[in-house]
């Protein structure tokens, strides 16, 4: 049996792949100055201190208020360069090996930013990261559900030059009164295009949604579904499927999802079987990056050494990376449990 200081150590060295990270949600308050700075944009928030002060939400709607106005200081591909690439440092010394990673187009093309500069500066960011070191990633456009589905088709029209870097569409914002249902063509439209799909259901949202999230928009992968613990048979469809949960603690904490790490759901998503992974949503307003979330859990909830390998594992074989990809990141997953065994 390993110590916590053990399991803590393990969980920081052991590679790991986060599946659920939207890049706009990565902005910590210091480069939102630098950069809301350097583009001559004056923010509601005097001081960095002040910003930070405001990060005490009562619900995701509180949260997508700050993060709206946050991202609206980035301006030029060199914007989301900087920001895709501090975050992409930061995971990697963490041991993250693999990304995949959203951004919302809508919340920049109503700035004025073309779909081009966003992507071009967010994809250069990632080439870098795979050239430098070795870090995979796929890209995950998403469509902001507050807005109508007209709208996120003509950001799939925008995103058509593009599609050789897309690999998958989301859905994100306020999940409340936004059911999957509302875009179930333009949805249907990207599985034609032969993207995949992957949807926040859940997370606020009822079980209900997250039936239409799998019945009527096929998902591919949900993003949180902690909520669907409230259905048994929509857990045995969830199961059935083999889908994916990226789940998201800390968010969750901070979004009065959950009243405490140590009521969260994650350890009963295991035991039911489901394929539950850890990721950290929007770190840099929820208090930590992937470290920090496998931290609470041990810390917390006394995460054991058997659930920190499966929810690692289920990233990995979770990932929209080819057989080969994934047998050699669970060889690495392997190895970095077996070394410390010894140790
Ligand atoms: N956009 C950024 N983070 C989000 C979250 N946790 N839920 C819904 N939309 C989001
Ligand atoms: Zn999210």
């Amino acid at each position: 049996m390993r110590t916590q200081t053990e399991l803590l150590s393990l969980a920081e060295r052991m590679p790991k792949a986060e599946l659920h990270l939207h890049l706009e949600g990565t902005f910590e308050p210091e480069k939102m100055f630098q950069i809301a700075e350097r583009n001559q944009i004056t923010l509601k928030y005097k001081s960095i201190d002040e910003l930070k002060a405001a990060y005490q939400f009562t619900n995701l709607q509180d949260f997508l208020d700050l993060y709206y106005q946050g991202m609206s200081v980035l301006l030029k591909e060199v914007d989301f360069y900087d920001l895709t690439m501090a975050y992409l440092e930061k995971v990697h010394s963490q041991n993250v090996v693999h990304v995949e990673v959203f951004f919302d187009p809508q919340g920049h093309l109503e700035r004025g930013v073309s779909f081009e500069i966003q992507i071009n500066g967010i994809t250069k960011a990632l080439d870098d990261a795979q050239k430098k070191w070795g870090m995979t990633y796929r890209l995950i456009m998403s469509f902001l559900r507050h807005l109508s589905e007209e709208s996120a088709f003509e950001t799939l029209e925008l995103a058509k030059p593009f599609l050789n870097k897309i690999d998958a569409v989301g859905l994100d914002s306020s999940e409340l009164n936004h059911p999957p249902q509302k875009f179930s063509r333009v949805f249907q439209s990207c599985k034609e295009l032969g993207l995949k799909i992957t949807v926040h259901a859940g997370e606020e949202g009822p079980p209900e949604y997250v039936w239409q999230a799998l019945d009527i928009l096929n998902v591919d992968r949900i993003d949180h579904g902690n909520r669907a613990l409230e259905d048994t048979q929509l857990t045995a469809e969830i199961l059935k499927r083999r889908l994916t949960l990226t789940v998201c603690p800390l968010s969750n904490l901070k979004l009065c999802v959950v009243d405490s790490i140590k009521n969260h759901p994650i350890q009963k998503m295991l035991r039911l079987n489901l394929n539950a992974t850890v990721n950290s949503d929007d770190p840099a307003y929820f208090g930590g990056y992937m470290n920090e979330n496998f931290n609470s859990l041990i810390t917390e909830s006394n995460l054991t050494e058997d659930e920190l390998y499966q929810l690692a594992k289920n990233a990995f074989e979770g990932a929209w990376l080819s057989r080969e990809q994934k047998a050699i990141y669970l060889d690495m997953l392997n190895a970095s449990f077996k070394a410390s065994a010894i140790s």
